[in-house]
C-alpha cells in the first residue's frame, strides 16, 4: 500500500486545500494529513490563524479525503512521522518548492501545483480594520511595524505631536495628524500610547465616537473611572482592552499556568523589578509638560504578575517613593508593597535607575525565576531546594508579544461584533481580565493621589 502524507494549517478550508488533498490522495492509496497545532503555527510565524485546531481538523475530516489525521506540533516532526507511519510520498503545494527537499532522504517528495486565486490569508483579510495609533514615543514605530504583520489590519492614521520620533516607515502611514478628532474620523479602532494622564479622556472620546480601543495600561487613574469606561464600551458593543505586551509573551503566560497548577506549591510572594535608564521625557505631552515618572513608565507592568498570581483584591498597598520633594509627581524610583491574605507582593520601578529586572515568584515548594528583562523574556526556571529537580523552560518570543496582543484585539472585536459579551471575549482570548485592569488603575491612581505614599528625597 502506497502511503502519502501532507501537512497544512487549513484555516477556513477552501477549494485550494480540497484540490490539494484530492491530488495528494490520488498519488497513493492511503492519505495522512498533518494539521498544524495552534502553538506550532505561532512558533513558525503564522500568528493569526482564525480557527482553532479542533475546527480545522473537523473541516479536513469533513472532506472525507483523509484516511488519517494527525497533529503537527514540533519542528522536525515530519521526519518522525514519515518513519513512524512508513510513508512513501510526502507532498505539499508548489508554494513550498525546494523547502522540503531534505525529506528525499526518507521518502519521495512531490510538490503539487498550487490552486491560483485562493488562500486562507486572503479569506482572513477580506475586511480590514482601519486602525489609528496615538502616541509620541519611538515605541510607536515598533507597534507600527508589528501591525504590518497582522492580517486584517491596516494602520491608516497616526496621531502625534512629535513627528521627529516617527521612523520613515511610520511616516508612510496615510494620515499623520496632531488632531485626535481627525484621527478618530478616519478609523475603526484606536491604539493609545499617549501619556497616562491623557488615557481616560482619550479612551472615553474614542468610545463615544464608536471606536474599539486598546490602550496602554493604566486605562485610567481609578477603579471608578475604569468601570465607567468598561460600561461605556459594553453599552456600545465595543472592545476596550488594556495593553500590556508582557501578558501575551508565551513564556510569561506558561509561567502563570505552571504556578496556577501548583508547581511551586502555595505562592507566598511575587517580586517584580522593572527599571531603565531612559526617563522617557518627551519634548511635551498631549495635555501638559510632563515626563514619564517611574510609576507611569513601569508601574502597570510590574503590578501585572502580582495581581495575576495573587488576585486583584489586596488587603493593603503602600508605596515608598524616591523623588525630588518639590516635584513628587515625578518619582525616580519607587517600591510598591502589596499585602494579600497569606502572601505579599513587591514591585520596584525606576526610570533613571538600574537594577536586575527579574521576576521571582516564591512558593512553599520552590520558586520561579524569570531573568531580566522578565517583561519580555523567552525563558524562565523553576528552582527547588534540591537543584537536580530544577527545570528550565524556553519559548520563542516574537515581537515582544505585541503582534499577539493585536491578534487578540482583532479576535475580540470579531467576537463582540458577533454578539459575545466583551468580558467573555476577553477571557476567551486569554487577555488581561477586567479586575486586573481595574486593580492596576486603582494602584497607580492612589500613588498619584499620594495615598499611603512615603516620599523620600532622592540623592542629587
Ligand atoms: N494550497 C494549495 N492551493 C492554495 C492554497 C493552499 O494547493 N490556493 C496548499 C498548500 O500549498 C499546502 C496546503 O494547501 O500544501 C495547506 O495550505 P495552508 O498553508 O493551510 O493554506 P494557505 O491558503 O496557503 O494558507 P495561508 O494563506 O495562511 O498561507
Amino acid at each position: 500500500m502506497m502511503k502519502v502524507i501532507t501537512y497544512g494549517t487549513y484555516d477556513h478550508l477552501h477549494r485550494g486545500h480540497v484540490r490539494l488533498l484530492e491530488r495528494a490522495k490520488a498519488l497513493g492509496d492511503y492519505l495522512i494529513v498533518g494539521v498544524t497545532s495552534d502553538d506550532f503555527d505561532k512558533q513558525r510565524g503564522k500568528i493569526n490563524v482564525q480557527q482553532p485546531l479542533e475546527e480545522r481538523i473537523a473541516a479536513v475530516r469533513a472532506t472525507g479525503i483523509a484516511d488519517k489525521i494527525i497533529v503537527e506540533e514540533y519542528e522536525g516532526q515530519k521526519i518522525d512521522d514519515i518513519k513512524r507511519y512508513g510513508v512513501d510520498i510526502f507532498t505539499v503545494g508548489s508554494d513550498w518548492v525546494g523547502h522540503f527537499d531534505y525529506l528525499n532522504e526518507y521518502c519521495k517528495v512531490e510538490y503539487l501545483e498550487r490552486t491560483c486565486g485562493v488562500s486562507s490569508t486572503e479569506i482572513r483579510s477580506t475586511k480590514k480594520q482601519r486602525c489609528g495609533l496615538v502616541g509620541y514615543t519611538d515605541y510607536m514605530n515598533r507597534v507600527y511595524a508589528e501591525c504590518g504583520l497582522v492580517n486584517g489590519l491596516e494602520v491608516v492614521a497616526i496621531c502625534t505631536k512629535d513627528r521627529s520620533s516617527l521612523s520613515k516607515n511610520s511616516l508612510s502611514a496615510p494620515l499623520i495628524t496632531d488632531n485626535f478628532n481627525e484621527l478618530l474620523d478616519a478609523v475603526d479602532l484606536v491604539y493609545i500610547h499617549s501619556h497616562p494622564d491623557c488615557h481616560y479622556e482619550q479612551v472615553k472620546k474614542a468610545l463615544e465616537a464608536g471606536k474599539h480601543v486598546m490602550c496602554e495600561a493604566p486605562l485610567a487613574k481609578s477603579a471608578a473611572e475604569c468601570d465607567e469606561l468598561f460600561s461605556l464600551a459594553d453599552e456600545r458593543d465595543l472592545v476596550l482592552m488594556d495593553s500590556l505586551r508582557t501578558a501575551y509573551s508565551t513564556a510569561y503566560a506558561r509561567m502563570l499556568l505552571l504556578v496556577a497548577g501548583g508547581r511551586i506549591g502555595d505562592v507566598v510572594s511575587v517580586d517584580a523589578t522593572c527599571t531603565n535608564l531612559n526617563t522617557n521625557r518627551p519634548p511635551y505631552s498631549l495635555s501638559h509638560e510632563t515626563a514619564w515618572s517611574s510609576m507611569a513608565a513601569w508601574g502597570p507592568t510590574a503590578l501585572l504578575p502580582i495581581f495575576q498570581i495573587l488576585g486583584s483584591s489586596p488587603e493593603s498597598v503602600q508605596f515608598s517613593s524616591l523623588c525630588d520633594l518639590k516635584d513628587k509627581a515625578f518619582d525616580n524610583f519607587s517600591r510598591i508593597s502589596v499585602e494579600f491574605q497569606g502572601a505579599v507582593g513587591s514591585a520596584k520601578v525606576g526610570a533613571g535607575a538600574k537594577s536586575e529586572g527579574s521576576l521571582v515568584v516564591s512558593g512553599t515548594k520552590g520558586y520561579v525565576y524569570v531573568p531580566a528583562p522578565w517583561w519580555k523574556t523567552d525563558y524562565f526556571e523553576i528552582r527547588y531546594e534540591n537543584s537536580s529537580d530544577n527545570r528550565r523552560y524556553f519559548y520563542q518570543l516574537d515581537g515582544e508579544g505585541i503582534r499577539f496582543e493585536w491578534v487578540s484585539f482583532l479576535r475580540m472585536i470579531e467576537a463582540v461584533s458577533e454578539g459575545t459579551d466583551g468580558e467573555e471575549a476577553l477571557r476567551r482570548e486569554g487577555g488581561i481580565e477586567r479586575d486586573i485592569t481595574r486593580a492596576i488603575c486603582e494602584v497607580i491612581g492612589s500613588f498619584e493621589r499620594g495615598d499611603h505614599v512615603r516620599y523620600m528625597e532622592v540623592h542629587k
